[in-house]
């Protein structure tokens, strides 16, 4: 089967992306990333993929204004321009309206450093340092046209600390971020990855394939 082509959509540092790019040079992975597009000029993630040898491609989302559609037009265009099967967004900081969440439905990837439903939304660290949760983790899911809602695909689970600030709850989410969201795409891009009832179901041991938990980080 072929590999499915694969857009990384990000705004900042791009971690995540990196963390595909690297599972993505192991020949046996399903899926190449072929673009990764940013609304930010300034991203730093855009050196990193254009040192990684990818075509790293910019839409700024400020010459659009308030008309979000006009700017996901032009997402869009690139997207098919580069004939992309699937778009991950890693960090990738724009609110996305119906029409382009609608045409990726079930294609469209995010990484949420939650374990979703619990704090959706920014700040996630510090909200669940205060809320006192003992388990915190990230989350991937296919976008829907609610933010940090969707069909959820893996998760990771963390301890957290008593002694945790958010930047050191951070770093070990992350760090659990960069494992899942290869392994979520790789499930996806297998074709393994059924949606039924707003859940996904994963052919073949969803328990070990699916969920990740880190008591040792
Ligand atoms: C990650 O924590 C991700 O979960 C969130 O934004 C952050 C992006 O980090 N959506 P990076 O740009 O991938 O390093």
């Amino acid at each position: 089967m072929s590999k499915k082509r694969v857009a990384v959509l990000i705004s900042g540092r791009g971690s995540n992306m990196e963390a595909l790019i690297e599972a993505a040079r192991d020949p046996k992975f399903p899926a190449e990333i072929v673009l990764a597009l940013s609304n930010r000029p300034d991203a730093q993630g855009l050196a990193k993929a254009r040192a990684a040898g990818l075509a790293a491609e910019i839409v700024d989302h400020r010459p659009f204004g308030a008309d979000r559609e006009a700017f996901e037009r032009a997402v869009q265009a690139k997207l098919e321009a580069n004939r992309v099967d699937l778009v991950c967004l890693a960090g990738f900081m724009r609110v996305l309206t119906p029409w382009l969440v609608g045409r990726w439905e079930n294609r469209m990837l995010n990484i949420h450093p939650a374990l979703l439903p619990s704090f959706k939304g920014v700040h996630t660290h510090e909200r669940a340092l205060a809320a006192g949760v003992k388990i915190h983790g990230a989350t991937v899911h296919f976008v829907a046209p609610e933010m940090d809602s969707g069909p959820i695909i893996a998760q990771a689970a963390v301890p957290v600390h008593e002694s945790d600030t958010p930047e050191v709850l951070g770093e070990r989410v992350l760090a659990v971020e960069h494992h899942i969201y290869p392994l979520a795409l790789k499930l996806v891009a297998e074709g393994r990855v059924r949606v039924a009832d707003g859940r996904c179901f994963i052919d073949a041991a969803p328990a070990r394939d699916a969920a990740l938990v880190a008591p040792s980080v």
